[in-house]
């Protein structure tokens, strides 16, 4: 029988989801639910199933096996906490929430539940990025160096705002501190400093937005460069710069230095050098396995994900130990204070 998926959040990154969905065979899209019921009726005419303006309805009418949530940073907890109660298994995009108290409900009612979870923190699941891993294994990693240059602002309007963003999206991107995590092992403590250099607001007569980044907003209040130190619980030191700065491309990357190597990674691809010599690129695929793989479990009976909620939550707590770092003028913040 095929395995009943259904979506909560039907806009920007929902899309790759629900085409990667469509391509498997062995998935039936049972519904979507949007608080803007326009977009999940526009799923209904190109995958079939149902549309929604209520997760609620979606979950009880549907029964679905599966949920998919793509919802914004700000609207988080209650999908998930009601999936749980059913026994729904959840697919959620990153960052988990915008604060910890929120993620620690969730994450205490995934595992009343016992249900398998996946964050989409895709990076991991490059070919490169694994390789990546297991290169570094055993050895006494120096320096995780992380950089993650946007081409802009993104479109979604509640982007630019600290409360409902989260900060994982903005000030210190999320992608990069899990990898980071994926890498080199937990975090113990951060120091981060915010500023803006750049004029936002007010949109300037006559400009026109380029459908992907902006470079104006008519409101913002999230800072547009980011430099974050931190400590590892393994001794390794890292950095991450981050800026929204209109510049023209996305670019992202790290420098690990370990004993006896030196990796480079660019986007979902590495190379290295040092005691091994190497390069890998990923496959073009790589941004399905991050879902397929809870699919692919789910349909297995298992339980187990390379990225459960509660690495989200990790994660997480790396960047509001940012903010708080920046609140504090700077001061060193411990992670594990604030889990
Ligand atoms: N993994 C990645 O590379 C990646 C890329 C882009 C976005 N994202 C993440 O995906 C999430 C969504 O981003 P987006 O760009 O698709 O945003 P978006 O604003 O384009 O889409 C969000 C959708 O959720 C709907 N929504 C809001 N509240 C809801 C609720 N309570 N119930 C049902 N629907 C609701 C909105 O109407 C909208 O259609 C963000 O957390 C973002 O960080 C991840």
């Amino acid at each position: 029988m095929a395995l009943k998926v259904g979506f909560v959040g039907t806009g920007g990154i929902a899309k790759r989801h629900l085409d990667n969905t469509a391509k498997r065979k062995d998935i039936q899209m049972v519904g979507y639910a949007d608080v803007a019921l326009e977009r999940a009726e526009e799923c209904v005419h190109k995958y079939g199933g149902s549309a929604y303006d209520d997760f609620i309805k979606l979950y009880d009418e549907q029964k679905p096996d599966v949920i998919v949530i793509c919802t914004p940073p700000f609207a988080h907890g209650q999908i998930e906490e009601e999936a749980a109660a059913r026994g729904i298994h959840f697919f959620v995009e990153k960052p988990v929430a915008v604060s910890m108290e929120l993620a620690n409900r969730v994450q205490a009612a995934v595992e009343k539940s016992g249900i398998a979870t996946q964050v989409g923190y895709m990076f991991r699941f490059s070919e490169a990025t694994k390789r990546v891993r297991q290169l570094l294994q055993g050895r006494a990693i120096a320096m995780v160096q992380a950089h993650y240059y946007m081409p802009g602002l993104p479109p979604p309007a509640w982007w630019p705002f600290m409360a409902k963003g989260g900060g994982s999206e903005n000030m210190s991107p999320t992608h990069m501190l899990d990898l980071g995590r994926f890498f080199a092992g937990d975090v113990e403590s951060v120091i981060a400093m915010t500023s803006t250099v750049r004029r936002w607001t007010p949109i300037p007569d006559g400009y026109e937005s380029p459908d992907r980044m902006l470079a104006y907003a008519d409101e913002m209040d999230i800072p547009d460069v980011t430099g974050m130190v931190m400590r590892y619980e393994s001794g390794a030191l890292g950095t991450l710069s981050c800026s929204i700065v209109p510049q023209g491309k996305w670019d992202n990357g790290f420098k690990v230095v370990a004993e006896g190597l030196l990796v480079t990674v660019e986007g979902p691809n590495a190379s290295w050098c040092g005691d091994e010599v190497g390069e890998m690129k990923a496959a073009e695929c790589w941004p399905e396995y991050v879902l397929y793989e809870l699919y692919d479990q789910v349909i297995a009976g298992n339980t187990e994900t390379s990225v459960p909620y509660i690495e989200g939550v990790k994660s997480l707590g790396i960047s509001l130990a940012g903010y708080e770092s920046v609140k504090r003028g700077g001061c060193q913040v411990r992670v594990a204070d604030l889990m």
